[in-house]
């Protein structure tokens, strides 16, 4: 603990002057920039090389197999072909540098990382794409099958290699116990300079938060243009209110006493230096509409003294929704197969608000609708879940069955736990609305599901339902938004009452809504980013 004192005590300052470089430091920094790219400079023509060597070889394979390849048939932008305006930096072929530590891992943040990898190869065929990682113990070969069975993504396999960092314990939680925050942060400093001497890239882009690491590279390599694409900050403007008495959340209040007022310089000290690195990134990507905000209140204001002049872009996630679309026709035809039915793709838990749910659908059920589309059927509530392996779910659903009882809507409420992909896929398309309760979600794939299902959603007026998903299209709504058990039921009447072209028209808007969601809808945007950046070092390297 003493140690780490010392050492944050020194580092801190040593932190807040690297960002406040004066003139005659940033040239020595300059100078071990360029030390440091001549000695990667023999490692780049060998991997060069390589590339060239493995596209021989996978060009001749493909001539003896003569069938054809994913590769070529996905994707938006034909490799080669000019963009819109007219600049033809498809032929660049430049190294990018992806900042990715654990790129093994499997989970929604990977999915975004080989996304773009995939859109950056075939936007730019002749690039060569590298990911610094820390997974020692994985090749090439097996880190590329498993993004192909966990993601289905074709990566084209010569123009991607992977550089092994040896430092990644450094951003490890549990190697900073006192002052997590920062530790991490200086780690991943430490971790991109591992990767610096690894190899210097032309274009550096984070896609796991490390702020740090892309402040570092603007100050060695000026002329390589960065790109972060942010999950969630680093630290938020939720956390730094939550200090204030009357704060929400688990530090609520301990902005008092000695300790708090400490704790409260500390994360207002580091929310500045974060501030400073964000401000250094040359283009900036969210994940959502929310993260975007706080991105923006953080980093705007430093970037406009640095005049980064880029605006800060959502770019969503690429989620499948591809294979609700093609499973599930939204037609006229279609719409005979539909009852007045409301679907609700929810695990049994508590924030998901399945009580409300309920209330708001009996008040709608006593108060008689009149449902002139749907004249010999009776509104129906479909609940399904997943209970697997938890007790306190299945306790859940029998309270739940009970509260359905009470409210004498017992026949018109279906349970289905746990079921398999086809029943729900069923139930989407015989369905008419989609609903969510919950309060506040991030995001909400299974709203983004019913959009494409061409399900009219009734979901909270609050976080990602509200702001990124049930948006409007071509200027009309693509579902409603509730707050409380009335406003809900009132949403199901609306829904269910409107007349058979403007059902149609929604549900086809509510679609439309979905595609921004895809992976192709992810590669338009990812790429309108990264074409900024090719731009940049194109025009900083003729410099
Ligand atoms: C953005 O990333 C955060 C953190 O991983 C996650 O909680 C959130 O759901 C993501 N948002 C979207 C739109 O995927
Ligand atoms: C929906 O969100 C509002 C805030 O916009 C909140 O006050 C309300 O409790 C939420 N309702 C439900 C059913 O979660």
């Amino acid at each position: 603990m003493g140690f780490i004192f010392i050492l944050l005590s020194f580092l801190v300052p040593a932190l807040v002057s690297l960002l406040l470089l004066p003139k005659t430091l940033r040239f020595g920094v300059e100078l071990l920039g360029n030390s440091l790219r001549r000695s990667s400079r023999t490692r780049r023509g060998l991997l060069l090389d390589r590339v060239a060597s493995e596209t021989r070889r996978y060009e001749a394979q493909r001539k003896g197999r003569k069938e054809d390849d994913d590769w070529e048939q996905i994707g938006s932008i034909p490799p080669g072909t000019e963009v819109e305006d007219g600049t033809a930096d498809s032929e660049w072929d430049g190294i990018v540098g992806f900042f990715h530590p654990f790129c093994n891992a499997g989970g929604g943040g990977e999915r975004v990382l080989w996304a773009a990898i995939r859109a950056t190869q075939k936007r730019w065929p002749k690039a060569t794409c590298v990911v610094y990682t820390g997974d020692h113990d994985v090749d090439k070969v097996a880190i590329l099958k498993r993004v192909t069975d966990r993601f289905n993504i074709q990566l084209h396999p010569p123009t991607i290699h992977f550089l092994y960092l040896t430092t990644r314990d450094w951003v490890l939680a549990s190697a900073w116990p006192h002052f997590t925050l920062l530790g991490q942060s200086i780690g991943s400093l430490v971790l991109a300079y591992d990767a610096f001497t690894l190899l210097v890239p032309d274009i550096f882009i984070d896609t796991m938060g490390y702020a740090f690491a892309l402040a570092l590279s603007s100050f060695l390599f000026p002329t390589v243009p960065t790109g972060a694409y942010v999950h969630y900050p680093t630290i938020s403007t939720d956390m730094l209110d939550s200090l204030q008495a009357g704060g929400q959340g688990i530090n609520a209040g301990t902005g008092s006493g000695y300790r708090g007022l400490a704790k409260k310089r500390y994360w207002q000290l580091f929310a500045k230096v974060y501030c400073n690195v964000g401000s250094t990134i040359d283009v900036v990507m969210t994940n959502s509409t929310w993260t975007q905000s706080h991105i923006k209140s953080l980093w705007g204001p430093y970037r406009i003294k640095r005049s980064k002049t880029n605006e800060i872009d959502v770019v969503f996630p690429p989620v499948a929704v591809e294979e609700v679309t093609e499973a599930v026709e939204v037609s006229e035809e279609s719409e005979k197969k539909r009852g007045p039915y409301i679907l609700y793709i929810a695990q049994f838990r508590p924030e998901k608000n399945h009580r409300l749910i309920l209330e708001a659908f009996a008040s709608f059920v006593h108060s008689k609708p009149n449902l002139p589309a749907y004249p010999d059927e009776t509104p129906k509530l479909v609940l399904i879940g997943s209970v697997r392996n938890s007790h306190d779910d299945a306790k859940r659903v029998y309270e739940l069955r009970l509260l359905a009882h009470e409210l004498h809507i017992r026949e018109n409420v279906e349970f289905i736990c746990d079921a398999p992909w086809p029943l729900m896929l069923e139930w989407m398309n015989k369905a008419s609305v989609g609903v969510n309760g919950m309060w506040n979600e991030h995001f909400g794939i299974g709203v983004v599901e019913y959009q494409a299902a061409g399900l009219i959603s009734v979901v909270n007026n609050s976080g990602g339902p509200k702001l990124d998903i049930v948006v409007e299209v071509d200027g009309k709504p693509t579902g409603f938004h509730a707050t409380t058990a009335e406003q809900y039921s009132e949403g199901f009447r609306k829904a269910l009452t409107l007349s058979p072209q403007n059902t149609l028209a929604m549900r086809q808007r509510a679609r439309k809504s979905a595609e921004r969601f895809t992976d192709r809808g992810f590669a338009d945007k990812w790429l309108k980013n990264t074409e900024k950046l090719v731009a940049l070092r194109i025009e900083r390297a003729s410099k």
